[in-house]
């Protein structure tokens, strides 16, 4: 009977908490894959970075359609349209939906850095934008 009333109240906090469950939902994951601690700092590092292109173009990174003020919208460098901003804190949309930023992760990576990103790098983005 107690147990019970507690996993009702757990499971209406996840409700609750929303966005900041999703992330730490991904971060779980990435530890369960090999990651360590988190660090936002390096999170950072990686979305400012800038890779060289193999095909000899213009060198790639996240900001490029991201924009550098994570506040602001961006735009696609390729398709010219615009991108919503990345902060959660001005776009409450953003980091709810775990398919969603696995899928993204997967083709901004590959693009941006010509491969996927490791666990280790997507938790340290992951706590980098949750902070915006
Ligand atoms: C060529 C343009 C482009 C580049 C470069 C790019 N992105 Fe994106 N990104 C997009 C688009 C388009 C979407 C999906 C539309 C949207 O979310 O507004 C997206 C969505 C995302 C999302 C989903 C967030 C959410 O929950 O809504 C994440 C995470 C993300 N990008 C991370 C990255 C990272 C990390 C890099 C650098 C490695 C990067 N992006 C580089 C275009 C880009």
């Amino acid at each position: 009977m107690r147990m019970r009333m507690m996993l009702v109240v757990v499971l209406s906090l996840y409700a609750v908490v929303g966005n900041a469950d999703v992330v730490d939902q991904a971060l779980a994951q990435y530890r369960s894959q090999g990651a360590s601690e988190f660090n936002a700092a390096a999170g950072k590092a990686l979305w400012d970075k800038s890779y060289p292109d193999a095909r000899g173009g213009e060198a790639r990174r996240c900001a490029a359609c991201h924009t550098a003020d994570l506040r602001q919208p961006g735009k696609h460098t390729q398709t010219g349209k615009v991108i919503e901003p990345m902060a959660p804190s001005v776009n409450p949309q953003r980091l709810t939906d775990i398919k969603f930023v696995e899928k993204w992760f997967l083709r901004n990576c590959k693009w941006t850095l010509g491969r996927e990103c490791t666990p280790q790098e997507k938790g340290n983005v992951l706590v980098f934008l949750r902070k915006m």
